[in-house]
This record gives structure tokens, C-alpha cells and sequence, in this order.
């Protein structure tokens, strides 16, 4: 039977009512999907945030060590994730050898070096650019606890061998003192950890390295014997710090030459931080005491410097 016109007009009306909300949804369907690009870009980083990778040598609490289930910890990472909070950016810990760090950085394998590096030193500010300072420090010598013969630098002779993390201001002393004859051999070694281990093993006399890093790694083994040892029995750590603090040092945070946006956030964070009581905080949680005037002043004071090479060249 044939359709009447105007049936057939009305279908046909139908028909593009159909065809028009059909278009519609899959249209909608398609600006969802693509609304996943902002999704995507928001996988980079919380919110869309930059996200920056931070490389560490992590054989050197409380300042940059692993924890039990492998991430990194310390003072530097509780630091750099609180300026990332404050300035609005993400952070990724990046675990590298410390002779590596500064050529990652300059290369863009890495964006920051927050890694307890002494920032008050000439070759590396012509490599890299450093963040106002954030810890006051110096270089000590550690030796067998049982050892009574050297109680100072002084004490050094040239049968023994000292060791050193490289890449490190330590590293520059022991070989110093090598290149003079005051010590038969400087071993320069990738961990502060197995500097420790050689030193216990009677296998280096000395071992050069940061106060903090060694006096940390004194009471955790202290504590770690204590725990095996009877009840009232005194124990004693396998390693002793003698003499005084040789240098001084002032840890930075480094980002690569020029980039003075992300100098800028770190700075600003820096000081936020300090002003704010976070830094206060995050110090005593791994220094193991509360900061001082003294500690804390470092974060907005100059970061003039006379590097110690320098320094002995003037007095000679
Ligand atoms: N403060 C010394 C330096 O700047 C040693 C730093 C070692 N840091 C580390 N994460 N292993 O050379």
C-alpha cells in the first residue's frame, strides 16, 4: 500500500530527529574522550603541576639515605617535597652515584641536586647554580672505636690509608693529604657506607666525611647494638669521631647555569619555609634536635664565599 505524502514527510522528519540526536551523543562522546588530553597532562603531575627530578646519593643520612621499603629518605627529600607544597611543583627522587650528580644536571637528566653537596665551593658554581644555603656543616675524621693512636688529622702517617665518598670535598682532603706524602694512599670509594664497613675491617685507617653523616651513623649503630646487647650492658658504635671539625661547609641545593626560574622558586620556598616553622621542623626530625637562630639564619644569609683553596693560596 503506498505511504501518503504526508506520512511519508512526517517520517522523514522523524527520521532526522533521530539522526540530529544521534550525532549529538556521539559528539559528546567524543569531547569526553578528548577531554582525556587534560587528564593526560594531569598524569605528569597532580593538577597539571611541573613535576621536577631530584637526583641524591642516598649512602649519607639523615641527609639522603633509603628506607626499608627502598624509597629515598631524609632531611634533603622532606625539603624538597616542602618547597615543592609551597612553590606549587611536584618532585621525583632520582638515586645517583654523588660524582654523577653534577654531570646529570648539566645534561637535563635531572632538573635539582639536593644531596648535602657544600655549595660554598668555586668549580662547582662555575658548573651549576646554587639555592641560598640550608645547613651549616664540616669535614671530621672518623676512626676504629678502639683505635688509641690518632686523635686528630695531625695524628695521620704515611703508612696509612684514608678513605672518602667521591666526588666529595672529603675525597679532596684525603687526596690532598696523599699528594703530600702525610698518608700512604687516599681510596676513594662510591658509598659513605662502605667507607665505614673498610674502616671497621681494618682495611683503611681513617675515614674522611661530613660530621653530621658520620656522627648519625655512630648513634644509629649504637642504637642498632644496643638492641642485641643484654640488659644494663654498655655498648659502644665500631667507629669514633677524633679531633675537631676541619672546614666549613654550607649545603645548597643546585639546579642547572641560567635556570633562574626554578632558583628563584627554590630561594623563595627556602625562606617561606623557614619563616613558617617547616624547615624548623623537618631539621629536628633528622638532625635530632631543635634549630637554633644560628642554624636557621643560614637560609637568608649571603652566599658569598671564599673557597678554602683560595683561602690557603692568600696565606701562602
Ligand atoms: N658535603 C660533601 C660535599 O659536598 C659531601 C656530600 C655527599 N653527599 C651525599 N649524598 N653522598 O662534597
Amino acid at each position: 500500500m503506498r505511504m501518503s505524502y504526508f506520512r511519508k514527510v512526517r517520517k522523514m522528519k522523524k527520521f532526522k530527529k533521530v539522526l540530529a540526536l544521534t550525532l549529538t551523543f556521539a559528539m559528546v562522546l567524543s569531547l569526553a574522550a578528548c577531554g582525556g588530553g587534560d587528564d593526560q597532562k594531569s598524569a605528569s603531575g597532580s593538577e597539571g603541576k611541573d613535576v621536577y627530578k631530584v637526583g641524591m646519593e642516598p649512602t649519607f643520612l639523615p641527609f639522603d639515605g633509603t628506607g626499608d621499603n627502598g624509597d629515598l629518605i631524609g632531611l634533603d627529600v622532606d625539603l624538597m617535597k616542602a618547597i615543592g607544597e609551597d612553590q606549587g611543583f611536584d618532585v621525583e627522587f632520582v638515586n645517583l652515584s654523588f660524582d654523577g650528580l653534577v654531570p646529570a644536571l648539566q645534561t637535563g637528566q635531572i632538573d635539582i641536586i639536593a644531596s648535602g653537596m657544600n655549595a660554598d665551593k668555586k668549580d662547582r658554581n662555575e658548573e651549576v647554580d646554587f639555592s641560598n644555603r640550608y645547613y651549616r656543616s664540616g669535614l671530621v675524621v672518623a676512626v676504629a672505636n678502639d683505635n688509641t693512636t690518632i686523635n686528630s688529622i695531625n695524628d695521620l702517617t704515611p703508612d696509612m690509608k684514608v678513605a672518602a665518598q667521591t666526588g666529595t670535598t672529603s675525597a679532596d682532603m684525603a687526596e690532598k693529604l696523599a699528594k703530600e706524602g702525610k698518608i700512604k694512599e687516599a681510596v676513594i670509594l662510591n658509598g659513605v657506607d662502605i667507607a665505614m664497613m673498610q674502616l671497621i675491617n681494618n682495611d683503611v685507617q681513617a675515614v674522611i666525611n661530613d660530621r653530621p653523616v658520620t656522627q648519625y651513623y655512630i648513634d644509629t649503630q649504637k642504637k642498632n647494638a644496643q638492641k642485641d646487647a643484654k640488659e644494663g650492658e654498655e655498648v659502644e658504635a665500631p667507629v669514633k669521631i677524633v679531633g675537631d671539625v676541619m672546614n666549613s661547609e654550607r649545603y645548597g641545593i643546585a639546579v642547572q647555569k641560567g635556570n633562574k626560574e626554578l632558583l628563584d622558586k627554590i630561594n623563595a620556598g627556602l625562606k617561606n619555609l623557614k619563616d613558617n616553622g617547616k624547615f624548623a621542623e623537618i631539621y629536628e626530625k633528622w638532625i635530632g634536635q631543635e634549630a637554633t637562630e644560628n642554624d636557621l639564619s643560614v637560609i637568608t644569609e649571603s652566599t658569598d664565599f671564599v673557597d678554602p683553596d683560595d683561602a690557603e693560596k692568600a696565606a701562602n
